[in-house]
């Protein structure tokens, strides 16, 4: 059904302003009480057997939105209402900011694909941790805060951004993300070289403490596909060193070559960041290798083209013990958090373990063994 309609209506229109007018109806639709309630019974059922426990977090389940679909956390209840488990919110720079000039997000339907160079168009820190105060939530759910720089913002002054935004936000987050790896900012990505990632991080973390004093907010990296091996090994060893709570494993890759990409190659060569099913394989594989490194001494978080409850499955078995997603949920529509949910479920159910914790590293507990 979803299908059709995205074949007969989305799939007409500008990508941005299908996802603008999605938005838009379902915020609506999360602002009406008995619409609300059906929905949410309809799609967010709660599965015993997936309650997942993640940087001292309680939740419903693994499954969570990725950053970037509710930039200034307009829909938190309204994505939950579809299902998702946990939202993150963002990426919110420290002063607001336009983005990229469009067109800026483009659809590679025949690879299951999206390009985005959106540029962290947000409305920034201070408008956002307003919103999160005032609000009155309709359903409980983890708010996850996703934070980068601005760009006017110079690459040597990126650590006061990141610390304006943490005063500004961290009370509001459940956990708290640097984003170090969208490519649709010059320079971000530099910031992860360990010796740039060190302070940046620790600067975080006592900016996160010195504002929020009741509770430690579990903090989290969240990396790019494109880093080589040791890369990977570095900023997972990092991670250990200053006590990080999670790492989450992937952002979009700049990568073309050897992802098999059958679209128009006029829209294959636009500039920006690939999500979707082409990101797959690269997205397990960095997983794995980070679960290889650090075990269970940090929680992870797989993201990356996920697209069915079987991919899902796969990165819980690598590591993961949340997992997110994005690009799918435009080809997939409404229905797609339900179907990961109850098909974790299902295979949970038939596994030989008894609960989702115990599932989570198998594969890669197995291989390293
Ligand atoms: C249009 C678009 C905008 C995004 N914006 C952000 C962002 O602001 N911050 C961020 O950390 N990731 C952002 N992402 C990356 C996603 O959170 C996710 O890491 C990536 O898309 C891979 O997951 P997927 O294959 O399920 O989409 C964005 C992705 C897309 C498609």
């Amino acid at each position: 059904m979803y299908k059709i309609f995205f074949r007969l209506v989305f799939r007409r229109m500008d990508p941005e302003r299908a996802h603008y007018l999605a938005f838009r109806w379902i915020r609506l639709a999360a602002r009406i009480p008995v619409l609300r309630t059906f929905v949410a019974a309809a799609l967010a059922p709660r599965h015993r057997a997936l309650r997942t426990e993640a940087f001292g977090l309680r939740m419903h389940g693994p499954f969570g939105l990725a950053a970037g679909f509710d930039k200034n956390a307009v829909a938190i209840d309204g994505m939950t209402m579809l299902g998702f488990d946990h939202i993150e919110i963002g990426t919110v720079t420290g002063e607001p900011q336009p983005g990229n000039p469009k067109t800026r997000l483009f659809r590679l339907v025949a690879d299951r694909a999206l390009i985005n160079r959106m540029g962290f168009n947000n409305e920034g820190s201070a408008a956002v941790a307003a919103r999160l105060a005032a609000r009155r939530p309709v359903f409980r759910t983890t708010v996850g805060v996703n934070i980068g720089k601005t760009k006017v913002v110079p690459e040597s002054e990126a650590i006061g951004d990141y610390v304006l935004s943490t005063e500004r936000l961290a009370g509001h987050a459940d956990y708290l993300v640097v984003n170090v790896s969208s490519p649709n900012t010059p320079g971000l990505r530099s910031l992860q070289a360990v010796d740039q990632l060190r302070p940046l991080l620790t600067a975080v973390r006592e900016a996160a403490d010195r504002t929020v004093t009741h509770r430690r907010v579990p903090l989290l990296v969240k990396i790019a596909p494109d880093l080589a091996d040791e890369d990977i090994d570095a900023v997972a060893d990092l991670a250990v060193e200053l006590g990080l709570d999670g790492i989450i494993a992937t952002n979009t890759t700049i990568a073309r070559e050897g992802l098999g990409l059958v679209s128009d190659p006029a829209l294959v060569a636009e500039t920006g960041g690939l999500s979707g099913a082409p990101l797959k394989a690269r997205s397990l594989e960095v997983l794995r290798r980070l679960y290889a490194r650090v075990g269970d001494r940090i929680t992870l978080v797989g993201v990356g083209g996920i697209e069915n409850a079987e991919d899902a499955w796969q990165r819980i078995l690598a590591g993961a013990t949340l997992v997110q997603g994005y690009s799918a949920f435009i080809y997939e529509g409404p229905f797609w958090s339900r179907a990961i949910h109850k098909g974790l479920a299902a295979r949970l159910a038939v596994s030989p373990y008894a609960t989702l914790a115990e599932a989570v590293g198998a594969d890669t507990r197995k291989v390293t063994a």
